[in-house]
């Protein structure tokens, strides 16, 4: 698919993605807009692994013109199909996440999926909704040990 910024596509994770994702992951402008605490490199690649070894979930890395640029999963939490993702700061704005949630909305076949974002998260928020999804609830949630504080936006795909 190609969208503004070029061309988009999903493929299956191979173990040396985790070296370019994990540093994505520890961005801390990244963090706060999606509201969460950072892994440590111990606990990414225990959650990666089991992500990527469990047919349950669904893991592709993302590829703008051949470079990686981010990661989208689902993964089955509370007997829901939960969708998340993540794109490097030095391609947001230019479409890669439209470009990228539809192709896996494809891919997944299954429904309905579930998204929840940080309702302060304008740019998540909006690549949902332009991939079909409604928001369906909006809760505070409290702070974990790897969420922050915040009102939460759930969102689902029929
Ligand atoms: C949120 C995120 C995935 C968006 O990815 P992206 O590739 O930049 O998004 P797109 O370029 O496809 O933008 C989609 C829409 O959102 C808007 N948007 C994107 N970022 C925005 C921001 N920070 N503020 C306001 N609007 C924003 C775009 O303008 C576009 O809307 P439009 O078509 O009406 O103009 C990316 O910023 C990111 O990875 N952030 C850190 C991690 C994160 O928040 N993950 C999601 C957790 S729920």
């Amino acid at each position: 698919m190609t969208g503004s910024a070029g061309h988009v596509e999903l493929r299956e994770p191979v173990d040396s993605d985790l070296d370019i994702i994990f540093p994505m992951t520890q961005d801390p402008v990244a963090n706060q807009m999606s509201m969460v605490y950072p892994r440590s490199r111990e606990a990414f690649e225990e959650q990666w692994n089991a992500r990527t070894g469990d047919s349950a979930s669904v893991v592709r890395t993302i590829l703008l013109d051949g470079e990686i640029v981010g990661r989208i999963n689902s993964f089955v939490k509370d007997d829901e199909t939960h969708v998340g993702y993540l794109i490097a700061q030095a391609h947001w704005g230019k479409g890669v996440m439209t470009s990228a949630l539809s192709r896996f909305v494809e891919l997944i076949e299954l429904r309905p999926l579930i998204a929840h974002a940080a309702k302060s998260n304008i740019g998540s928020c909006r690549v949902l909704e332009k991939c079909g999804f409604v928001k369906i609830d909006e809760c505070d949630s409290p702070e974990t040990e790897r969420y922050m504080a915040c009102i939460e936006s759930k969102y689902r795909l029929d």
